[in-house]
């Protein structure tokens, strides 16, 4: 099994990339499995929605090439990982443009001439692993780990029709060393195909 693991973090020292590596190294240390970790800040995708884009979701242009080498890599996974800090209780910018752009009508999801809709990505499984400043009890008294839940795991990979197998807020960090973030990270790593297998 190949796992993709999507990093959105313009800092590779930082504990998010950390916990990337992590889950990398839990999911390697429990079979024979591959992964690729995709650090699209180093990469320097844009994640802003351009005229290109707009055409392609109208279907009258072919997508840009950029958006044609994500999915070809998420179409290569068995699984895809985002790992992200969460900036003002959701995805920071270039991922959630990341996904705008690469999710894709025609890709993700479709839609009939009847308005029907599609999902196109019943064969993915989804791991998605937020790590937060805050702690569980804000997120709790707030709803905020309810809003991202529906609008991230429901409204984007529910849509497509994608598992969402793994869904982790990592909180508190903001005074605390990340010692067991990583070591939970590798734990989901270790246990992503499992799960799957089960
Ligand atoms: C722009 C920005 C917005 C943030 N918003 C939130 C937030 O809404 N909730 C939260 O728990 N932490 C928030 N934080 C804290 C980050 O989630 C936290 O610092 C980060 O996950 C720590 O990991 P890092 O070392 O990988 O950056 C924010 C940080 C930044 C820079």
């Amino acid at each position: 099994m190949h796992a993709l693991i999507v990093v959105s973090h313009p800092d590779p020292k930082s504990l998010t990339h950390a916990v990337a590596h992590s889950f990398a190294e839990g999911v390697a240390q429990s079979g024979d499995h591959t992964t690729e970790i995709a650090d699209i800040a180093a990469e320097g995708f844009q994640p802003a929605f351009n005229q290109a884009d707009r055409s392609a979701y109208f279907l009258q242009q072919p997508l840009p090439a950029d958006i044609v080498r994500e999915q070809a890599r998420i179409d290569r996974a068995d699984a895809l990982v985002l790992v992200y800090p969460v900036y003002w209780w959701s995805f920071p910018g270039q991922l959630k443009g990341w996904i705008d752009r690469v999710f894709s009508n025609g890709w993700a999801y479709d839609e009939a001439p009847d308005g029907t809709l599609g999902q196109r990505l019943g064969r993915l499984a989804v791991h998605l692993i937020g790590i937060g400043g805050a702690d569980g009890g804000t997120y709790a008294r707030h709803g905020y780990d309810q809003a991202m839940r529906k609008q991230i795991d429901h409204g984007i990979f529910d849509f497509c029709g994608a598992r969402v197998v793994t869904s982790e807020l990592l909180l508190g960090v903001n005074g605390q060393g990340g010692t067991p973030h990583l070591v939970a990270a590798r734990a989901l790593g270790a246990d992503a195909f499992a799960r799957e297998a089960a």
